[in-house]
């Protein structure tokens, strides 16, 4: 790994697993990350297998911070007991164990959202911001992070709220994934979004919304068309803020 990196990072999501290493001064890649498509079986074998790859890619030293974001919510030592969008067998699995034993070496892992929150908290769009900030993801969910005064909640499962109206499960609705299937228009799509963070910000009374996940890179196409009362802004990490926080959640919170 190069000697810029100070830390490893991974994000698993829906379509593709990336990596990179973390310059954590600079809160950025310190090489260009590889992306390996999710396996269409994204089972803990088959998943835990691309991991491995990753770190033998990069030649990841066994002493770096291993960091990596996984789409449910992660409570290290205990059995997985939700999981949306990767393989049902994850159910019942020590997620961290898997990892840690696949890659030959502890690792952390955290959920995805909170990855990226915590990265933008540090380095991005909610640096500096106090009070209640939720950095959202729009993929192919909708992840969720509560970040109160720089302090993480994590685990939270807010893109999982029941719309009213019979709208049902938020991500179903409203994740980026749904508008690339329905051939949504942007303008569209800002008024599910608005439904969506309108609650959000009914129940949680935030003092920002940050919205991340790669649609963010054309947030100007959709987020001044919703239309809520708190400040809402597009993430400045983007798609890499799940690699840089995982990096700098293991770096930070290694030994918890
Ligand atoms: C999962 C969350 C995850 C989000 C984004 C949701 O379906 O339940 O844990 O953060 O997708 O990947």
């Amino acid at each position: 790994m190069i000697e810029t990196a100070q830390a490893f990072g991974v994000d698993i999501g829906g379509s593709g697993i990336k990596a990179a290493p973390v310059n954590l001064e600079q809160g950025g890649f310190a090489e260009p990350r590889l992306k390996i498509a999710t396996p269409a079986e994204s089972t803990p074998r088959a998943v835990a297998d691309i991991v491995r790859q990753q770190l033998d890619h990069f030649q990841v030293p066994s002493e770096a911070p291993v960091g990596i974001a996984f789409p449910a919510p992660i409570r290290p030592g205990r059995a997985l007991t939700f999981m949306a969008n990767l393989d049902k067998s994850w159910i019942g699995v020590d997620v961290t164990a898997v990892f840690s034993e696949a890659c030959g070496r502890p690792v952390t892992v955290v959920n995805d959202a909170d990855a990226a929150g915590v990265a933008e908290q540090q380095f991005g769009a909610a640096k500096g911001q106090d009070g209640l900030v939720i950095a959202t993801t729009l993929g192919t969910g909708i992840g969720t992070a509560l970040i109160y005064d720089g302090v993480l909640i994590p685990n939270t499962e807010l893109g999982h709220i029941e719309l009213p109206d019979g709208k049902g499960d938020a991500e179903k609705y409203a994740a980026s994934s749904i508008r690339d299937r329905e051939s949504m228009s942007y303008k569209k799509w800002a008024r599910r979004l608005t439904k969506y963070y309108g609650l959000m910000e009914k129940y949680f009374n935030p003092d920002l919304f940050v919205v991340g996940g790669g649609v963010s890179r054309v947030s100007e196409k959709f987020l001044p068309y919703v239309d809520i009362v708190t400040p809402i802004v597009p993430a400045t990490l983007h798609n890499d803020a799940g690699i840089i926080g995982a990096a700098y959640y293991a770096a930070t919170k290694a030994g918890r």
